[in-house]
């Protein structure tokens, strides 16, 4: 695991673009998880823009992402289909074909669980998948005790991410109380994963889940089994940790990160 402390919101958001797409351009079909969250939405930007500008080619990447609520419909404003349409979908030469979420409104949820991981492991795995943080330590929508094994199946919110989220619906009510959710199993499996984490309200959990002991409690904490895993933060969300003039140390000298310097 490698922190990465950024200045700023702008860099880190740009810095995790840019190794996104670097993967991309050494990988044209790269298999691409993704995240969502206000977070991620100036990522997805950039992206857009890179893609505009240099023409960052998507026609080859297929992409999946963590998890969709539960009920929700992809025509929902709501849904996370609806959102990643409308932040990079819509903006970039991806094949919707090539675009994956869980589909939240199966008659069958257990079965739409399976056939998910299904797809991911047809797909080859997934090459990098990107990860936002919960206020509660959670990455997709791994609540706490979710098992450090677990796969993609439906999973009840916490109160205290219904209390996070309802911002985005009209009232807390119409917030569901469930999810599908790729497992953290699922998520270790990947073959790299990039974490971005902004500001103050991240700081207490972005320093259990690094430095913090391994725990179902704080899914994120599951990362430190990931043979290559980069968490990507600005100023404010590094705040809690102890560590942080090694982390820099590691960003200003390893030859790895000179073209990002
Ligand atoms: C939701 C998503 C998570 C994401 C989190 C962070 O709960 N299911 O995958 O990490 O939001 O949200 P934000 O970036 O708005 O803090």
């Amino acid at each position: 695991m490698e922190a990465i402390i950024r200045p700023d919101k702008e860099s880190a958001c740009l810095l995790t673009a840019k190794l996104i797409a670097k993967a991309l351009r050494a990988k044209p079909d790269l298999v691409l998880g993704l995240a969502t969250g206000s977070t991620m939405e100036r990522v997805y930007e950039i992206l857009a823009m890179m893609h505009r500008d240099e023409g960052l080619d998507f026609s080859g990447c297929r992409t999946f992402n963590l998890d969709e609520y539960v009920g929700l419909s992809g025509k929902d404003e709501t849904s996370y289909r609806f959102y990643m349409n409308r932040h990079l979908f819509n903006r970039i030469n991806i094949k919707p074909g090539n675009t994956h979420l869980p589909d939240g409104t199966a008659a069958d949820l257990e079965a739409e669980c399976a056939r998910y991981e299904e797809k991911i492991a047809k797909s080859g795995g997934i090459d990098l998948q990107l990860l936002g943080i919960g206020q509660d330590g959670h990455i997709g929508f791994n609540e706490p005790l979710s098992a450090l094994r677990s796969r993609t199946r439906v999973k009840p919110l916490t109160p205290e991410t219904v209390r996070q989220n309802a911002r985005y619906f009209k009232t807390p009510e119409d917030m569901p109380r469930r999810a599908i959710t790729m497992g953290v199993g699922t998520i270790l499996d990947s073959k790299r994963c990039v974490m971005l984490a902004t500001g103050e309200s991240k700081a207490a959990v972005i320093a259990r889940a690094l430095e913090g002991p391994i725990t179902a409690m704080v899914s994120a904490s599951a990362l430190q089994l990931h043979p290559r895993c980069t968490i990507i933060l600005d100023e404010k969300a590094s705040a809690g940790l102890e560590m942080t003039e090694y982390y820099r140390w590691i960003f200003d000298n390893e030859p790895e990160w000179r073209e990002f310097r």
